[in-house]
C-alpha cells in the first residue's frame, strides 16, 4: 500500500504528534511504501519567521529519521521542494466549494475573532487534500484531529473521478484507538498543541529529563483518591494512563491493577521514568542526526524520489483535465 502523511514545520513534536501520528509511521513502513512529508507550506499559514521556519524544517526531517523511519526504504522530502503540490492544490480548488471549506473547524478555531484571515488559511484543506492525492495514496496515519480534512480530500477525489474517472485513488485515513488524540496536560478537555502558551501542557521530544518529571509532577488530576481509567467523568487521569499505556505497551487493565492503593503522587513518578525511557534512545539518535551532512543528502534524495511519483500523477491529471500544450 502507499502511504503519506505529513507533519507542520511549527515548533518540535510532543507527545501528542508522536503517539497519534508518529508512532503509526514507524509501524507502517515495514510493510507498506510510505512518504512523510514535511509540510513547510502548511507552516506558512500563519505568520512565521523565516530563520526559525528553516530550523524547523531540519528539526522535524531529523525527528522523524530519529524515531526510526529508514529514509532509505522509504521517502522523507520537504514539501516545496516538489512545486507539484502548489500546482495540484490550485487545479483542486476549481473543485472545491467555500461552503465545504467555510465548515472546516480548523478553520474556524484558527480565524476565531480576526476580522478578516490570509486565504491560505481558508485553503489549507485543499492543499493537504493535493499532498495525498498526489501519490496516488491509500492510507494516511494521522490523529483524530484530521479527519475532516481526511473527509474532504475523499470528497474532492470522489468529484473529480466523477467528472473524470480513474483520476485520483480516493485514500482512506488511519487512526489509532489509543493515542489519536492525546490531551493537554494543564487541562484535559483540549489536545495537546505546539501553540498552546504554556509550555507544561505539553512534553516535547526534546525535553530534558528534569522538564518531563516536572510537567508529569505539575499535570491537573481530580480529587478522586484512586488511579482508574473513566475518559468523561475523569479525563485527566484516563489521558495520563492513555500517555502510560501507549508508551510502556502495558493495557491500561495492568497500569490501573498495579497502582491499586497507590496515590497521584507515586504513578506520577512511575509516569514520568516511562516517558524518560522511552524518548531517550530518540533524543539520542536526534543529536547524532540533526547536525549531520547525511540529513541534508537524505531530503535531496528523498525529494528527487517524491518529484518522480509526482510528475507522473501530474500528467494524468493535466490530460484528464485537458490543461497544457501537448499532452
Ligand atoms: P500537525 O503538524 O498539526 O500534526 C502532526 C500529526 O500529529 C497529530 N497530532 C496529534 N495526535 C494525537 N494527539 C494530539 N494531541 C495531536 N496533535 C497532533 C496530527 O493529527 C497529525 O497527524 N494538517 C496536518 C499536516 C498535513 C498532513 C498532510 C497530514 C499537511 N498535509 C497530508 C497528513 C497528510 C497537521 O496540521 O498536522
Amino acid at each position: 500500500m502507499r502511504i503519506f502523511s505529513g507533519v507542520q514545520p511549527t515548533g518540535i513534536f510532543h507527545i501528542g504528534d508522536y503517539l497519534g501520528a508518529l508512532k503509526q509511521f514507524v509501524q507502517l513502513q515495514e510493510e507498506n511504501h510510505c512518504l512523510y512529508c514535511v509540510v513547510d507550506l502548511h507552516a506558512i499559514t500563519l505568520p512565521t519567521d523565516p530563520k526559525v521556519l528553516k530550523e524547523h524544517i531540519l528539526d522535524v526531517a531529523a525527528l522523524y529519521m530519529a524515531v526510526g523511519i529508514d529514509p532509505k526504504k522509504q521517502i522523507i522530502f520537504v514539501q516545496s521542494d516538489v512545486p507539484y503540490h502548489s500546482e495540484l492544490a490550485w487545479i483542486l480548488m476549481c473543485n472545491t466549494y467555500t461552503g465545504e471549506l467555510s465548515r472546516m473547524t480548523q478553520y474556524k478555531d484558527k480565524s476565531k475573532g480576526e476580522e478578516s484571515s490570509p486565504a491560505g488559511l481558508f485553503t489549507y484543506p485543499v492543499l493537504m487534500a493535493a499532498d495525498i492525492l498526489l501519490y496516488d495514496t491509500d492510507t494516511v496515519p494521522v490523529g483524530n484531529d484530521q479527519k475532516q480534512h481526511i473527509e474532504i480530500t475523499r470528497d474532492i477525489a470522489v468529484r473529480v473521478n466523477n467528472k473524470f474517472p480513474g483520476t485520483f485513488v480516493v485514500p482512506e485515513g488511519r487512526f489509532l484507538k489509543e493515542g489519536a488524540r492525546i490531551m493537554s496536560l494543564d487541562d484535559p478537555l483540549t489536545k495537546m498543541s505546539k501553540s498552546s502558551p504554556n509550555p507544561f501542557s505539553r512534553i516535547s521530544l526534546l525535553d530534558d529529563e528534569d522538564t518531563i518529571r516536572k510537567a508529569v509532577k505539575k499535570a491537573t488530576t481530580d480529587s478522586f483518591d484512586n488511579i482508574a481509567y473513566d475518559e468523561k467523568n475523569r479525563p485527566a487521569v484516563s489521558n495520563l494512563l492513555t500517555i502510560y499505556s501507549v508508551f510502556s505497551g502495558m493495557t491500561i487493565e495492568k497500569i490501573v491493577k498495579l497502582n491499586e492503593g497507590k496515590g497521584y503522587g507515586a504513578f506520577k513518578k512511575d509516569l514520568g521514568e516511562v516517558i524518560i525511557t522511552a524518548l531517550r534512545p530518540i533524543k539520542e539518535r536526534y543529536e547524532e542526526i540533526r547536525n549531520s551532512e547525511e540529513l541534508v543528502v537524505c531530503l535531496r534524495d528523498g525529494s528527487e524520489r517524491a518529484y518522480a511519483l509526482a510528475e507522473k500523477t501530474m500528467k494524468r491529471v493535466k490530460d484528464n483535465f485537458g490543461l497544457g500544450t501537448v499532452s
